[in-house]
C-alpha cells in the first residue's frame, strides 16, 4: 500500500471461488480479461483485496492451478486473517480483536457432540475458524441448536453456511464484512480511503460484505441460493447492490461498468489493440499490449501480417537491448524479427500469456521504467520472468522501447532457457 501516495481510485475486494475464479472455464477466459483490464487501468492507482475462505494453504494452491493476480491484500479464512503485499505480512493487530470471548477448545467440543458435521480437512482448521461439512437439508437446525450451545458456553460466536455445504464457525467480530471494515477504517486513519469499493461475491460468507456502508456490491450471476436468499430478504432495495448476468470475473467488469466504476474495456476484448490509442501517454499499457500481442500471434490469432512486425520495429530503438533470462543479449530488433517464425506455433494449444504488477515509474523526465512479472502458461507447464522494460518518451512521437530485461521468476517453477522467447 506504500506505493499509493493518495486515495486509491478503486478497491476491490473479490471472493476467489466461483466469483474471481471460474471453475467451469477451463480456459479463464474472464478472469483473464479482468486481469489485462486491471493492469491495464487499475493497478497503479487502485487496489486489488481477496477475500477467500480458503487457509493460505489452500490459497497457495489454487494461485498454482489458476492465473490469479498478486494482490494488495489478503484476506484468507473468512476474514479471519489478513495479509499485507507480495510476501503477505500479517496483519496482528487484527488477530488479537478475534479473541474476545472466543475459545476454540471449547468451539470443538461442543461442534463434536453433532454427528450431523463432518470436519473439514486440518489445513482448513485455522485459530480463529473451525470448519465443517453439513448437508443442506441439516444446515438451519444444527446452525441453530450450535447456536444456543455456544452462548451457555460464554461464547460470541457467528456461524455462516456457505456454497450449500460448508458451515464455519468464526469469532463473533470476524467475518469477510468485519475484516473490510476494518480494513476500510485502517485506509482511512491512513488518508487513503478508497473513492469508490467494489465487494464481489457469490455465497453464504460473502453476504457480510454487501452490508457494509457505502460500499458498492456484485453478486456475480452464478451466486449460490443462500447469498440470493439473504438478499432477498435483507438487501433487495439497496441500488448499490446488484446480481449480475455474467459470470464470475465477468460479473465484476459487469459492475464497474453498472456502477460507472472507471474503464471496463478489458485489453482482451479489443480485436485490434495494436491500432487503439490511448489519449494520455503510458508505458504500462504499452506492455499489456504488447504481451497481449504476443499470445494472439502465437495462438495464429492475428494475421501473420508484415505491418505488425514493422510498427513494433518502428516502437523500438535501433540500438535497443534485450537481456534474455539466460544472460545473452540480443539486439531488441532481432528478436521482434525472429517472432515471425513462432506465428501460430501454439494454435489450438491451451497458450496464455499475463502480466502481473505492471507498474510504471518516471525518474528521469522523457524516461519510464515498466516492471511487470510477465507469465505465460503453456499446457500444463507455467513460467514466469521479472521483467523490466526502460522507455522514452518523445514529443509527438510516442514512446520507444530502449532497453527489455527478464530474470527468471523466483516462484517460476520451469526455468527453460531455450524455449523462452520473450
Ligand atoms: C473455503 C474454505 C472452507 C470454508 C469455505 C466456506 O472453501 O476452504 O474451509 O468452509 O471456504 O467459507
Ligand atoms: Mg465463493
Amino acid at each position: 500500500m506504500e506505493r499509493l501516495t493518495s486515495p486509491p481510485r478503486l478497491m476491490i475486494v473479490s471472493d476467489l471461488d466461483h466469483t474471481m475464479v471460474d471453475h467451469h472455464d477451463p480456459d479463464n477466459l474472464s478472469l483473464l480479461r479482468f486481469n489485462s483490464l486491471w493492469e491495464h487501468a487499475y493497478r497503479h492507482d487502485s487496489l486489488l483485496v481477496f477475500s477467500t475462505g480458503r487457509s493460505p494453504t489452500l490459497y497457495k494452491e489454487l494461485r498454482k492451478e489458476k492465473p490469479l493476480l498478486t494482490p494488495d491484500i489478503t484476506i484468507m479464512s473468512v476474514g479471519t486473517e489478513i495479509t499485507y503485499g507480495n510476501s503477505m505480512v500479517p496483519d496482528h493487530g487484527w488477530v488479537e480483536t478475534l479473541n474476545n470471548k472466543w475459545d476454540l477448545g471449547v468451539v470443538k467440543e461442543e461442534a463434536s457432540k453433532f454427528s450431523e458435521l463432518k470436519l473439514q480437512a486440518e489445513t482448513e482448521q485455522r485459530p480463529h475458524k473451525v470448519s465443517f461439512y453439513v448437508d443442506k437439508s441439516k444446515a438451519q437446525e444444527v446452525t441453530k441448536e450450535l447456536s444456543q450451545r455456544f452462548l451457555k458456553r460464554g461464547l460470541d460466536v457467528k456461524i455462516i453456511y456457505s456454497g450449500g455445504m460448508d458451515l464455519d464457525i468464526l469469532p463473533q467480530g470476524a467475518g469477510k464484512g468485519q475484516a473490510l471494515a476494518y480494513l476500510l477504517k485502517k485506509l482511512k486513519t491512513e488518508g487513503k480511503l478508497p473513492v469508490n469499493t467494489l465487494a464481489c461475491g457469490d455465497s453464504g460468507n460473502d453476504a457480510e460484505l454487501f452490508s457494509i456502508p457505502d460500499v458498492y456490491g456484485v453478486m456475480v450471476s452464478n451466486a449460490q441460493e443462500e447469498l440470493l436468499k439473504w438478499h432477498a430478504e435483507n438487501a433487495k432495495d439497496n441500488p448499490k447492490v446488484i446480481h449480475a448476468k455474467e459470470r464470475c470475473a465477468g460479473g465484476i467488469i459487469q459492475a464497474i461498468g453498472h456502477f460507472k466504476l472507471g474503464p471496463n474495456l478489458s485489453p482482451r476484448d479489443v480485436s485490434d489493440f495494436l491500432e487503439c490509442k490511448v489519449e494520455n501517454v503510458n508505458p504500462g499499457h504499452e506492455v499489456v499490449k504488447f504481451f497481449l500481442f504476443y499470445e494472439r500471434w502465437r495462438r495464429g490469432e492475428v494475421e501473420n501480417s508484415e505491418a505488425y512486425i514493422a510498427s513494433l520495429k518502428a516502437s523500438s530503438h535501433p540500438s535497443g537491448v534485450f537481456v534474455h533470462p539466460s544472460g545473452t543479449e540480443k539486439s531488441l530488433r532481432d528478436t521482434i524479427d525472429e517472432l515471425r517464425k513462432y506465428h501460430g506455433d501454439k494454435q489450438g494449444k491451451k497458450f496464455r500469456v499475463w502480466a502481473d504488477q505492471v507498474l510504471a515509474t518516471d525518474t528521469t523526465p522523457g524516461t519510464w521504467i515498466v516492471k511487470l512479472d510477465k507469465w505465460e502458461q503453456d499446457g500444463e507447464e507455467r513460467r514466469g520472468c521479472t521483467t523490466t522494460v526502460k522507455f522514452t518518451a518523445k514529443e509527438g512521437e510516442g514512446l520507444v522501447w530502449e532497453h527489455v530485461q527478464q530474470t527468471w521468476s523466483e516462484e517460476s517453477k520451469v526455468k527453460d532457457n531455450s524455449s523462452w522467447i520473450i
